[in-house]
Order: C-alpha cells, then structure tokens, then sequence
C-alpha cells in the first residue's frame, strides 16, 4: 500500500492521559479525584482496578519520553492531573505538582517533542465533588483559578492548551446513564454539567488569552457521524436528534453562541439553567477543535443499540466497529460546518494482544491506523484543515470502566513488571512518520 502524502508541517504525535497512565495517587501532594473514589465502587470497573499504580508513568516519565521519541513523532499530548495542581475545594496551590509537569514539559522540549496539554482529562478534584462537582456553577470558576496556575508556570514553553477533554463523556457517562465517574444518574444534572463544562471552557479561554498567554487553546470532542440503522422516517430522526446531543450541543454554543433548537426541544425541563451572557462567554474564538474519533454511532429509533459484530461488520475488542470512512465523513462535515483549524487527538483501537518472546504482532491494530490515517489523508485531499493526528495511545493503560481489561498502547505494557515493549504498530508507525519526513526532504 502507498503512503498518502501529508503536508509538511503536519503533525504526528501520540496521546495519553494523567489517570490512565500516572499511578502516584497520593503522591507530592495529590489529592483523590472522582475517579479515585469511583474506582473503589464495587462493580464498576470490570477488573476491580483503579489508577492507583496505573502504568507508574510518575516514577517512569523519563523513560516513557525515550519512548515517544523514538517514534520519531513531533508531539506529544498528555493531561495535567487537576487534583495534584489544586488538591482542595479552596484552590491552594500545589506548587510540587506544577513542578512535576515543569519537568516533563522541559524533558519534552529538550528531546524535541511538542506538548499538547489538556487541562481537564475527566480528574475533578473529589473536594471539589463534594461540594457539588460539575452540576455546581461554582466549579466553573475553580477550573478557571486551575487553569490560570497551569499558564503562568507553562505557558512560556507549551504551544497548545486544551481544556476539556470530551465534555459529553463527562456529562452523559458521568451523570445520566453513570458508568464513569462521578456515577450519577439525571439527565437533567447531566445537561447541566454540560453547560458548566462549556461555560468553565469558555471563559478559560477568555482569562488564559487575557493573562497573554501566546498558546493555542482549544476543546477537544468526541465525535463520530450518526447514521441511521434504516431510511425510515424514525430511524433518521432518531439519528438526527443523536447528533444533536452528540456534536452540534457542544458545536453550536461555541460557534455560534446557542444551544440547538431541536436539542433543547427535545430536553424539556432537562434542559440546563443558562443565566444572561453565559452564552456569549462560551463563544470564544477557538484557536483549533480537536477530534477523538474510534468508531461511527448507528442508531435506530426504538433505541435498540446496534450490534456492528452481530450485524457481520469487523470490529475491535471493544466491539467498536472499525469503520474509517466515517473519519473522512466527519472531518469534512466539520470543515463545511465549524470551520476552523482540526486535529484527530484521539485515534486507535483495543485488541487482545499477547506478548510472544517479547514480540506482540499486532497486524490488526496496524491495519487499523493505516486506513485511518488513509481517512485523514482523504479528508485533507478534499480541502479539510486537518494539522495533525496523534494516536490512542502512546501506552497499554488503564482504560477506564474496563480497567486494564482493554490494550489500546502502540507499546505494551506488563503491569507485574512495568516493562515496556513496543508493538508492531509501534514500528509501522515510526516507519511511516519516517516516511513522511523523508519524502518532504526529498522534495
Ligand atoms: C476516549 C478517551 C481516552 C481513551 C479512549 C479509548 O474516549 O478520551 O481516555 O479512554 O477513549
């Protein structure tokens, strides 16, 4: 197969998150977020597991940055754990846990990788929980005192700055159907963390530029296109009102300062309480919208959830089917409808890999990139501003309520051990990002 050809200044890189990868959870200071405490719900996590150990990326960072640069990638993207920055309800600072990242930042710089932070990768304070978490207003305004502190120790050398990652998934799993943390159960609180997640981004963004910070700052989203499982009339509304919930409820208010109106329709009295010039807070300038995309979502009216393995389609070990023309579908969807400069920042899959004298071919998983990077390529061919694509993940960690259960690491990682390995997709990918930078020298 022919590599698709990217443009110079295209950047490739890797991503993570602090819970999923840290471990360190009472470390120099840091205090217990929602996922610490949800993680100790029995049941929840199929694997009883929790981010306590993680993959020991505190103790490992150097190491695990030899790895990232020895992809050959330009980037980096990882999270700040809000929790080790601002332990308290009170937001004191934590100065050791600023140094941390200072650390990682500079060791990032000197290998010539670029960071890509995010603020907010789902780690809520718990004290900050207690006090009512993300359904209180109040919590919108100590994630702006949080990420303020990050800027004025990184801002001088970080050239991106995201602040939420997926706002649904916090909202929606978060605090309707209550399979992630904080494990609440409304949908009307959970439209309502939704405003104050976007509220909180909002005005972010307003106080980070105000403080001259020289970084770009965005929002990163999950997204994927919303197809009906038939051409019924139902079928297609049912998908249409999905996208409404899934994209446009969080599009819509930052480019164009409103909630949709069949979305909102649709709430009722779920609908969240908006007070005077909240919306117009929202709607800052983004600098870039990151994209996380890892399968399509086929939906039909009944609300039947669709069975992509049952229906004959490939999928991954999440059952996620493996569908790349939806990427192409949604970049070029999003260029025609928010336009703005785009990054994948999250695409890759889980596979069942074993390790086999220290090899994991893990020939599924590298078929997977190549046709999702092969996605992106067609997109950028029809005019999408797609800058840059950053793979899920850079290691095997913890993956949330399927605790260490699920491998999406282009390195594998022994939890006995801490010994990484990296994987045939690890190798195709250095190979191919060598590719790239070789056929630009080449003119
Ligand atoms: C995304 C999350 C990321 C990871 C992948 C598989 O929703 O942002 O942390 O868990 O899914």
């Amino acid at each position: 197969m022919n590599d698709p050809r990217f443009p110079v200044d295209f950047v490739w890189g890797v991503a993570t998150s602090a819970y999923q990868i840290e471990g360190a959870a009472a470390e120099d200071g840091r205090a217990a977020s929602v996922w610490d405490t949800f993680c100790r719900v029995p049941g929840v996590i199929v694997d009883g597991s929790s981010g306590d150990r993680a993959c020991d990326h505190y103790h490992r960072w150097n190491e695990d940055l030899d790895l990232v640069a020895g992809l050959g990638v330009d980037a980096y993207r990882f999270s700040i754990a809000w929790p080790r920055v601002c332990p308290d309800a009170q937001g004191a600072v934590n100065e050791r846990g600023l140094d941390f990242y200072e650390r990682l930042v500079d060791a990032m710089l000197a290998r010539g990788i670029a960071p890509y932070l995010t603020l907010n990768h789902w780690d809520l304070p718990q004290a900050l929980q207690d006090a009512g978490g993300w359904g209180a207003r109040d919590t919108v305004h100590r994630f702006v005192d949080y990420a303020r502190h990050v800027q004025r120790r990184l801002g001088d050398r970080v050239g991106s700055i995201t602040t939420h990652n997926e706002p649904w998934v916090v909202a929606v799993l978060g605090h309707q159907t209550g399979v992630f943390a904080p494990g609440l159960k409304s949908r009307a609180l959970a439209m309502q963390v939704a405003h104050h997640l976007l509220l909180s981004h909002g005005l972010a963004l307003q106080a980070l530029r105000a403080d001259g910070c020289r970084a770009e700052l965005g929002l990163v989203l999950n997204l994927a296109p919303v197809h009906p499982a038939s051409d019924s009339e139902t079928d297609r509304a049912r998908a249409l009102l999905d996208d409404g919930l899934l994209a446009r409820w969080y599009l819509d208010p930052c480019f164009h300062g409103r909630y949709p109106a069949d979305a909102l329709a649709a709430l009722g009295a779920d609908a969240p309480q908006v007070q005077a010039g909240d919306m117009a807070a929202i709607a800052q300038p983004l600098d870039f919208l990151g994209v996380n995309y890892y399968t399509r979502s086929v939906v039909e009216a009944g609300g039947t959830p669709f069975d992509a393995r049952a229906a004959g389609h490939e999928v991954t070990a999440m059952g996620w089917e493996v569908y790349p023309e939806g990427l192409t579908e949604l970049l070029l969807r999003l260029h025609r409808d928010y336009p703005v400069p785009l990054f994948v920042c999250e695409n890759g899959a889980a596979y069942d890999d074993a390790l086999h004298e220290g090899r994991v071919d893990d020939a599924e998983r590298v078929h997977y990139l190549q046709r999702h990077v092969g996605a992106v390529a067609d997109a950028v061919a029809q005019g999408a501003p797609v800058r840059g694509y950053f793979v899920w993940s850079l290691l095997d960690n913890f993956e949330w309520s399927s605790g260490y259960a699920k491998r999406f690491g282009i390195v594998h990682v022994d939890y006995a051990s801490q010994r990484r390995t990296p994987k045939a997709s690890a190798d195709w990918y250095r190979e191919f990002v060598a590719r790239q930078k070789a056929g630009h020298a080449a003119g």
